[in-house]
């Protein structure tokens, strides 16, 4: 018998996580099969326990019941509850532990894979949604000289900079506000769906600034467009998808796959 995942979602048709998973496990020669399960918008924690009743070992969670996982498990990292959502879940009898591995994903693929260190540099975060909440504490663990968090919705920067007080040198900005140029400005918008930049200066890139979207597509998002025109280097959100991915299969298989076949693969499939 294989070991069973899933990826839980609604819609769920598009993701990639079940190539991901097929490659790492291929990869690591792991006896385990990973697919897709629609959950419906008001059974989320139903399907959950129908999955875990059949034997299943562990999902990853994607939209729109990232926080509905975190209210649903018995067990949270520390990761997942600065995040406030869980996008990966480990059964074990009856805990249910919860993990997020998106802000990790981030990190590594800005650190490890585009060899750009975060620590003692300026790091501005755009946006304050669920995906800028959980970048905040790994971002921090790595000790940047300052982390400004911007958002168009000020108060909202705010009330996660509260949240994180006493973890690292992090304060909250309005986008008209802004001063001084950043080494690394991370888009964890929703901008790039609408084909929009946020409202930042071109200024705020310092000198071969890495400008980093979270979103990944086909050709380059709005933000890094713009961001190539002021002289950042810029980079897409698809190794951070394949970084969370590693991690989360980590949490599962204590085995760390090899990432960067399968991000070739993935890149030349867009
Ligand atoms: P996610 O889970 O992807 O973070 P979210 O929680 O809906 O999604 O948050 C979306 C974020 O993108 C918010 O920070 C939002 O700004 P507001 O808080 O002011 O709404 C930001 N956002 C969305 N579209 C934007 C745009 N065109 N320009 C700037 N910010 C935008």
């Amino acid at each position: 018998m294989l070991d069973r995942y899933v990826v839980i979602g609604n819609p769920i048709a598009h993701s990639k996580s079940p190539e991901i998973h097929a490659c790492f496990a291929a990869q690591t020669r792991q006896a385990m099969s990973y697919g897709r399960m629609l959950a419906p918008l008001d059974g989320f924690a139903a399907t959950v326990r129908d999955f875990i009743a059949q034997g299943g070992k562990g999902a990853n969670v994607t939209v729109p019941f990232k926080l509905e996982a975190f209210a649903l498990v018995t067990e949270l990292t520390e990761r997942a509850r600065a995040a406030g959502a869980v996008n990966t879940l480990k059964f074990d009898g009856s805990a249910i532990l919860g993990d997020n591995t998106d802000g990790v994903g981030l990190v590594t693929d800005i650190t490890y894979n585009a060899e750009v260190a975060i620590k003692g540099r300026r790091v501005l975060l755009l946006g304050a949604g669920g995906a800028a909440r959980g970048a905040i504490l790994p971002l921090l663990q790595e000790q940047p000289d300052e982390l400004v968090v911007a958002n168009r919705t000020p108060a909202k920067a705010e009330v996660l900079v509260q949240q994180f007080a006493g973890t690292g040198n992090l304060r909250s900005c309005d986008f008209a506000s802004l001063r001084g140029t950043f080494d690394i400005v991370i888009n964890a918008t929703s901008s790039s769906l609408a084909d929009e930049v946020p409202p930042v200066a071109p200024g705020v890139f310092s000198v071969k600034a890495l400008a980093y979207d979270m979103m990944y597509g086909k050709g380059p998002t709005a933000f890094m467009r713009f961001a190539a025109q002021h002289g950042a280097i810029v980079r897409d959100g698809l190794g951070m998808l394949v970084e969370q991915a590693a991690e989360a299969f980590h949490v599962w298989r204590d085995v760390r796959p090899a990432t960067a076949p399968v991000f070739e693969k993935l890149r030349s499939q867009l």
